[in-house]
């Protein structure tokens, strides 16, 4: 019993963070659940950090870990990156401000750099964050096509809002057929119009696909995907070939969500490693190094949409509206293209073009470690992902391909492998993937690899709780 007690890692757990419990009980008196995110929750209670520099990070209780979660892939230099607190001070001793709220040199000269690497981006616009990028991309694609309704994948996430909070985690009881899911809302207080306005489409089943697409090809003007799902399972080739052409047949504007991997599969993200050159892309996370921001860009006729027209524009007052509303395609935003964060992209950017291919080398180093190891332990599993994310999956299963393959991996022991590892100083939040950037070390891969081999001989050869 005193041996089951010893491994039980929730009660271990426990033990190690008073101080984020206590800290939680407070926060909850000011927030709903204590946080300001309700992905920053999890059971019994998320652990909290003070501190944190290159791969490291500290909690209020004095306990360091080697961090993977990375600010879910946006910090894919690391913490506290010196060329970018650098670069971000000397913006602002350069501008004597930090917004002008005009146009600014940077947001050319950053968008000059993005079109190098993708080359998709004829023209681009700036947004504060992934989900005002994707909101964007669908009233631009809206306003190409004449056609308001948009097909999503299962399982694909593209920001909290109503029309694309939709089968994201769905539960597979409810989810319907595999070939033809149910469009289901993800949150209460979303109106049924949304749920019959996205229409739900398996991932990497083209024949699926391509028959529903057909079926509402008068009503669908919008096909928006993560070309790999969770940033973990990549579309099969021919199947992003195929669902390239579908679109472009149906005319349909086809919407590369790459807020996950762009600057994390190469700076010219998934759409590059595929060959495969999308209507319209949204970018995120690691772009802004870990500051607030999102990108739109894509083919000019689609994205000229946006530009402002003299007399028209909801905040021109310089002369009396001469055109209707309708003729206008709305983007605005106080912060859209802040200098600093500007400045901090330019400073990912110089980062990646020295290092991106040995972020991508140590993840696969790691990888293999953790392969090698199930394979050690004869546990059925292993890594998934390309470029520098991957997670960790116990299955029978020789690919996964989708949502539901996910689902029917044991989450429970994955839980359980997670809640240890805490234990042993390696962080993510459980149950999220694994982010590397240009701080981990050598060092850290050996020690998370080694960390790895513990845990599974714990929970493969030890007692379980
Ligand atoms: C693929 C994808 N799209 C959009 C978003 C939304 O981005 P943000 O959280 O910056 O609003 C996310 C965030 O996780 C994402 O992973």
């Amino acid at each position: 019993m005193a041996v089951r007690e010893v491994n039980n890692p929730m009660s271990e757990f426990l033990e190690k963070t008073p101080s984020s419990k206590e800290f939680m009980e407070e926060a909850a008196t000011v927030m709903p659940g204590g946080v300001t995110a309700n992905i920053k929750h999890f059971e019994p209670h998320p652990i909290v950090m003070k501190y944190a520099k290159g791969s490291s990070v500290t909690d209020v209780d004095d306990n360091k870990y080697i961090d993977y979660l990375m600010s879910y892939g946006s910090l894919v230099t690391g913490h506290g990156h010196e060329k970018i607190k650098r670069a971000i001070n000397e913006q602002v001793e350069q501008d004597g401000t930090w917004l002008f709220g005009t146009p600014h040199h940077l947001e050319v000269e950053m968008g000059k750099r993005l079109q190098t690497y993708f080359p998709s981006m004829e023209r681009l616009r700036y947004t504060n964050s992934g989900t005002e990028a994707t909101l964007l991309s669908l009233r631009l694609a809206a306003a190409h096509t004449g056609k308001h309704k948009v097909a999503k994948f299962e399982g694909h996430y593209h920001g909290g809002y109503d029309q694309m909070l939709i089968s994201v985690n769905p539960s597979v009881d409810e989810a319907g057929e595999a070939h033809a899911p149910n469009a289901l809302p993800e949150s209460k207080g979303m109106h049924n119009s949304h749920v019959q306005n996205t229409l739900i489409l398996p991932f990497n089943d083209l024949k699926a696909c391509e028959a529903l697409l057909r079926e509402q090809q008068d009503e669908i003007g919008a096909v928006m995907l993560e070309p790999v799902q969770g940033g973990i399972i990549p579309a099969d080739a021919t199947f992003m070939q195929g669902l390239r052409e579908v679109t472009k047949e149906l005319g349909i504007v086809l919407i590369f969500d790459e807020v996950k991997t762009g600057f994390r599969m190469g700076l010219g993200g998934a759409q590059t490693v595929y060959g495969v050159s999308p209507d319209l892309t949204t970018l995120g996370k690691a772009v802004g190094g870990g500051f607030p921001i999102g990108i739109v860009g894509g083919k000019k006729e689609i994205i000229m949409n946006s530009a402002p027209t003299a007399g028209a524009d909801v905040f021109d007052s310089s002369q009396s509206k001469n055109t209707s509303a309708k003729d206008v395609l709305f983007h605005s935003g106080t912060y859209n293209g802040h200098p600093m964060i500007l400045a901090a992209g330019m400073a990912v950017i110089d980062i990646l073009e020295q290092e991106i291919g040995n972020v991508i080398e140590k993840t696969q180093r790691l990888k293999t470690g953790i392969d090698d190891l199930f394979h050690h332990y004869k546990v059925q599993g292993g890594t998934v992902g390309i470029g520098s994310i991957f997670s960790v999956v116990l299955t029978n299963k020789e690919k996964i391909q989708n949502y539901r393959d996910l689902q029917q991996t044991d989450l429970a022991t994955r839980k359980e492998i997670d809640f240890r590892l805490l234990q042993k100083g390696i962080y993510t939040k459980p149950m999220s993937r694994y982010s590397v950037s240009t701080s981990h070390t050598e060092e850290d891969i050996d020690k998370t690899i080694m960390a790895f081999d513990q845990v599974l001989q714990e929970v493969f050869e030890g007692p379980r709780f």
